[in-house]
């Protein structure tokens, strides 16, 4: 039977009960409208853990003005029954105003990282993830925090965070869960209307062509980058692409040449929809 725990206070207490019989959590945290990418680091927390815990909670810190918090989907009634299918343990459920009470004033801003890739495009996105997460952690406690790899900026920041205040947790990346049609899942395709739906597909085939095109050919970076914002501009329904390019997975600079290990990564917009995906591509040797 799936414990669902609405107070901060009450979480902590639960957790404290299991870590002092030695009992291992895992974190899932989440803003709801669970699909199979949220399932899948769920299960996996179970699998690598004694006890699993999902938080849902729509962090309002970490939407702009204009951002899409008011019609973001809130279906808790199927996720709580998708999280009980999975044998979920405990479900962290806060109000609002549990998490930020009126006096609420402390942020947490990982400088930087913050700055670069979605960070002009939505001001104060990444310091409302660091300050949710951080409250999340302190309540929760958890060993393990699994996070997926389709968010690799929130990832990385997190990590940060993480390390720079000695919060005690390992973090799992976990690998972007895609649609049979290499979509990646996100609680936003649910805005894409049928063509808009159709047109997405060009994201992950533009990123994995690329790809492949670096590991076999080493074509030379500049070429690729080129190639991305081609096959990207070609789809019609693409109203902006807000970055589309080749960084380094550790700065999230924009690369020139090739390092070891890259980050292919595109955000757009499809209609009023924004999108991000990324790809890892590890080469063997650098191409200048
Ligand atoms: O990735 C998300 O769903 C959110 O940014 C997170 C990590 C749950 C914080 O609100």
């Amino acid at each position: 039977m799936m414990e669902i725990i609405r107070i901060p206070r009450i979480m902590q207490e639960t957790s404290r009960h299991y870590i002092t019989k030695s009992k291992k959590l895992g974190f899932v945290p989440t803003m709801g409208a669970l699909h199979e990418g949220h399932l899948s680091l769920v299960r996996r927390a179970k699998d690598e853990n004694d006890l699993v815990v999902v938080s849902i909670f729509l962090n309002p810190k970490q939407f702009g003005a204009n951002e899409d918090l008011s019609y973001y989907p809130k279906p808790i009634e199927s996720d709580i029954e998708k999280l009980q299918s999975i044998n979920t343990d405990i479900l962290f459920l806060p109000e609002t105003s549990f998490i930020y009470p009126t006096n609420f004033c402390t942020y947490i801003t990982v400088q930087n990282l913050s700055d670069k890739l979605c960070g002009p495009f939505r001001p104060g996105h990444f310091t409302g993830v660091t300050t949710v997460v951080c409250k999340l952690l302190n309540m929760v406690m958890p060993s393990r925090l699994y996070l997926g790899q389709k968010d690799y900026q929130q990832l990385l920041i997190i990590k940060r965070m993480v390390e720079d205040l000695n919060i005690p947790v390992e973090i799992i990346p976990c690998r972007t869960i895609r649609e049979k049609d290499g979509l990646a899942m996100s609680s936003r395709n649910s805005y894409l209307k049928s063509k808009e739906r159709l047109s997405a597909t060009v994201i992950y085939k533009t990123l994995s062509y690329l790809s492949n095109l670096i590991v076999e050919k080493k074509i030379p970076c500049h070429e690729v980058k080129g190639k991305m914002k081609e096959m990207l501009l070609n789809e019609p329904l693409i109203e902006e692409i807000q970055y589309a390019s080749i960084y380094d997975p550790e700065t999230l600079d924009e690369l020139d040449n090739y390092k070891k290990v890259n980050l292919l990564a595109v955000a757009l917009k499809i209609g009023n929809t924004r999108l991000i995906d990324n790809m890892i591509v590890e080469i063997n040797s650098v191409v200048v």
